[in-house]
């Protein structure tokens, strides 16, 4: 069994589906701090077979210890933790807590129950602000930010325990910025309160949930002036997990690998090909850069192409098409 902690979050979610598909068994852990319960009847649904669920918090190393005790947990995939860069600055603790506390007691009970193999949901944001791009996994870290450090130190975190323990490893995927959902348009990102990310926030003024598109910084030195980022689909990411689970599963090592396109988008490109996929113009206004944001953002994707056998295959039309079947589909998100 494949234990999936923050698996009804929004990547989660599409990585259970992949998984599920590929014939793999599941068991999702999550505190629903950030997700409702709808989501896994549909991931259910989606993925054409049962997928177990525990709602637990995996900071509760009791509940923890219930679960891996019920069954043999041949690896773990760990999404759970909190994303937002802002909320992460005016509250650094509740980051620290959460995502190192609860990585630690997964980490704990992991070794209690003699499971070694982890995937965990690492993120660009660790690179910090790029020397050079693309970004390949050698480049210097420097999160600026609490949550890109509490990425940063559960990487060292990882790092430290494979040493100590030579049986045990870990595939630390560095997610570039997932957008989409599955084509199905039955589960999406669903974002509380004012969208932090683009993509949420154009499909929210696209339904009319909000009045307009602001744009942070128009003064770059990009293609157009706008920021530029690797937006990878998010059915695309749910498939990396398999080619990692499957890298953990087969070889003897561990692996720290980024999960992007390799191609940069810029905002207002972004923007016009959702326009286009789907003949709804966007109102947008430009403001000051956002403090902390780069200019521009891409992977280097070799290594996963070489290590693990995988590479995206959907464009960003591909992504602006399923966002918009999701939010359309959707327009209230998820029901409570
Ligand atoms: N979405 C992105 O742009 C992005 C980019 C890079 C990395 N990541 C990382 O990928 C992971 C998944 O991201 P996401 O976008 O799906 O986020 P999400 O918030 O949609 O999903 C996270 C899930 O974890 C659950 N959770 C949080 N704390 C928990 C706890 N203590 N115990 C049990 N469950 C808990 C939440 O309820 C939620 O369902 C996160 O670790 C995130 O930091 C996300």
């Amino acid at each position: 069994m494949i234990l999936v902690t923050g698996g009804l979050g929004f990547i989660g979610s599409h990585a259970c589906i992949a998984l599920r598909r590929a014939g793999h068994k599941l068991a999702i852990v999550d505190n629903l701090a950030n997700s409702k319960l709808a989501v896994l009847e549909r991931i259910r649904d989606l993925a054409g077979g049962d997928v177990a669920f525990h709602r637990a918090d995996i900071r509760d190393a009791t509940a923890l210890a219930a679960i891996f005790g019920r069954d043999p947990v041949e690896a773990v995939i760990h999404f759970a933790g909190y994303k937002a860069v802002g909320e992460s600055v005016a509250k650094p603790l509740d980051y620290y807590e959460n995502n190192i506390g609860g990585t630690f007691v997964l980490l704990k009970t992991m070794e209690r129950y003699a499971v070694r193999r982890i995937v965990f949901s690492s993120s660009a944001t660790v690179y910090g602000d790029p020397q050079r791009l693309p970004l390949t996994e050698d480049h210097p870290l420097g999160a600026v930010n609490p949550y890109g450090r509490t990425k940063q130190f559960i990487e060292v975190i990882l790092k430290d325990r494979a040493i100590g323990s030579p049986e045990f490893r870990h595939a630390t995927l560095r997610y570039f910025n997932p957008i989409g959902a599955h084509p199905s348009g039955r589960i999406g990102e669903d974002p509380r309160g004012i969208p932090n990310n683009l993509f949420p926030y154009v499909t929210q003024v696209a339904i009319k949930r909000l009045e307009k598109l602001r744009i942070y910084g128009n003064d770059y030195g990009t293609v157009d002036g706008t920021g530029v980022r690797d937006y990878i689909h998010v059915m695309d990411l749910a498939e990396g997990h398999l080619a990692a689970l499957k890298f953990l599963l087969d070889k003897d090592r561990s692996i720290t690998v980024n999960l992007g396109t390799g191609r940069g988008n810029s905002v207002l490109e972004v923007v016009n090909a959702f326009e286009r996929v789907t003949g709804i113009p966007i109102a947008r206004e430009f403001a000051p850069r956002r403090q902390g944001d780069v200019a521009s953002c891409y992977a280097d994707v070799s290594l996963a192409s070489r290590e693990l056998g995988w590479q995206t295959k959907l464009g960003i039309e591909d992504m602006c098409r399923d966002a918009w079947a999701w939010q359309s589909a959707n327009p209230r998100g998820f029901p409570e």
